[in-house]
């Protein structure tokens, strides 16, 4: 036990001996259910009477610091210190019914294929891999990104100008970097968007633009008049009304950005689901050297795997070297080693495949059950992703109906908390990628429980 008494100092050792461990629990420096030695094991460590000792625990026992039980070890209490309080801040809970709009269904994660491109991966590294390496990732991901992004989203990129990352949420942060300095300092962002992504945006020092999203995606009109320096858009799916950026749009702005000389920053996060045609190409595509194209293993994959990527425009490279360089310095290899594997077995393809038609039935479920037992509820979007939009009759309040069914165990999101000015319907954001049929159902029934309930 880290514990220093004065002998010279006037407080008396029992006294010292309570603080110590006081201020142990408090900061976290004990954690919660730590068991503390016995009082004749410490009384002999720090050379003091055992009465001392039990003197302390009792009184902190008393306190409601340590839980004190009969011929066992004192244990640290559960739920006081600085430590709970951030626990219980970072928490992700787990739902009885989880209808979350962000989530892929990660009990159909590969396993068995991911670890045997992991040991693939693992066994042909030379030694060499296991430095830093280079900047914007393996040379084999990139390599594979490039085919893999060319063929399926009509990205057009070299490896030289692809970059690996920890998802998305990395990919906005550095871009925002790059972009802070190089001077730019405002960018505009779909309203409403991720209230998560538009806090990473913002964080990165850019001013944040909210404008309006429609039927056809961003008002690219309200976009120009802003004149911001570059603009964040989801065009292939958009998040959270499940909209497409309509063709003329697409040609607007990217007429816009070339004018003007501002980035387009594509988060195309989730665009390998449709389920009604095939998906539209990337903006990327069709203006490489404006359009900075972002995408994710995070709906395809596993969030977890922290797996991103970028093709940045030739005049973006040099920065966005530095800008990972002074932050991460590079990203962590023997993953992606494993995924170019995967990529390259064709393993991603076949995951996708499999996944389309495994989420085409669970969206054509939650339909037909919001249908059947919640029929006041409109459902909006294009049936595509991995959530869809289910609005609200205008007597009930969202937030009312949010909090019923997070009481009653339903994990879901809803519209507003993605406004930022936008002022939209009531609406309810409904996943249906994790929760399999029967689940789903009595999910929904769960849900109709709680909009009873707020009504
Ligand atoms: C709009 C949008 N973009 C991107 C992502 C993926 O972020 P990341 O790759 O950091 O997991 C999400 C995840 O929920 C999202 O909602």
């Amino acid at each position: 036990m880290l514990v220093e008494l004065d002998r010279g100092a006037d407080e008396p050792l029992s006294l010292q001996l309570e603080r110590a461990l006081r201020d142990g629990v408090r900061s976290g420096a004990l954690r919660p259910g730590t068991p503390l030695p016995s009082t004749r094991a410490l009384a002999a460590e720090l050379g003091v009477s055992r009465g001392l000792v039990v003197a302390a625990y009792s009184q902190l026992g008393a306190e409601g610091y340590l839980r004190l039980g009969r011929n066992a070890p004192p244990i640290v209490a559960q739920g006081i210190g600085v430590a709970a309080e951030a626990r219980t801040l970072a928490a992700d809970p787990e739902w009885p019914h989880n209808l979350r709009p962000d989530l892929p269904d990660y009990d159909a994660f590969p396993r068995a294929e991911w670890l045997k491109s992991y040991r693939a991966a693992l066994r042909r590294a030379p030694n060499a891999a296991l430095a830093y390496g280079d900047v914007r990732g393996s040379a084999e991901l990139r390599e594979a990104l490039a085919a893999y992004l060319g063929r399926v989203r009509g990205v057009v990129g070299e490896p030289e100008h692809t970059f690996v990352c920890s998802g998305f949420a990395q990919a906005l942060s550095l871009i925002g970097g790059v972009l802070v300095r190089s001077g730019r300092r405002r960018i505009a962002v779909e309203d409403p968007s991720h209230v998560v992504i538009r806090a990473v945006a913002a964080r990165t020092g850019l001013e944040t633009i909210a404008i309006p999203v429609g039927g056809d995606g961003i008002d690219v009109e309200a976009l120009a008049a802003a004149s911001p320096d570059a603009a964040l858009v989801t065009p292939a799916h958009q998040f959270p009304t499940g909209v497409v950026l309509a063709p003329e749009r697409r040609a607007r702005l990217l007429a816009w950005a070339e004018k003007t000389g501002a980035v387009v920053v594509e988060d195309d996060f989730d665009s390998e689901y449709r389920y009604d045609r095939p998906p539209v190409g990337s903006l990327q595509g069709l203006m490489p050297e404006r359009v900075v194209y972002c995408g994710t293993a995070s709906k395809t994959l596993a969030p977890t795997l922290r797996l991103g990527w970028i093709v940045a425009p030739g005049e973006l490279v040099r920065p966005l070297v530095d800008e990972v360089l002074y932050t991460v310095i590079s990203p962590p290899r023997l993953e992606q080693l494993a995924f170019a594997d995967f990529l390259l077995r064709g393993e991603l393809d076949r995951h996708l495949r499999r996944m389309r038609l495994r989420y085409r039935r669970r969206r054509d479920a939650l339909v037909r059950e919001l249908a059947r037992q919640l029929p006041e509820l409109e459902v909006r979007g294009l049936a595509a992703g991995l959530y869809l939009e289910a609005v609200l009759p205008h007597m009930l309040n969202e937030e009312r109906v949010l909090a019923e069914a997070r009481a009653r165990g339903v994990g879901l999101a809803g519209m507003s908390e993605h406004c930022a000015e936008a002022v939209r319907d009531p609406a309810l954001l409904l996943g249906y990628a994790v929760a399999p049929e029967p689940s789903l159902r009595r999910a929904v029934a769960v849900l109709a429980d709680a909009v009873r309930a707020a009504g």
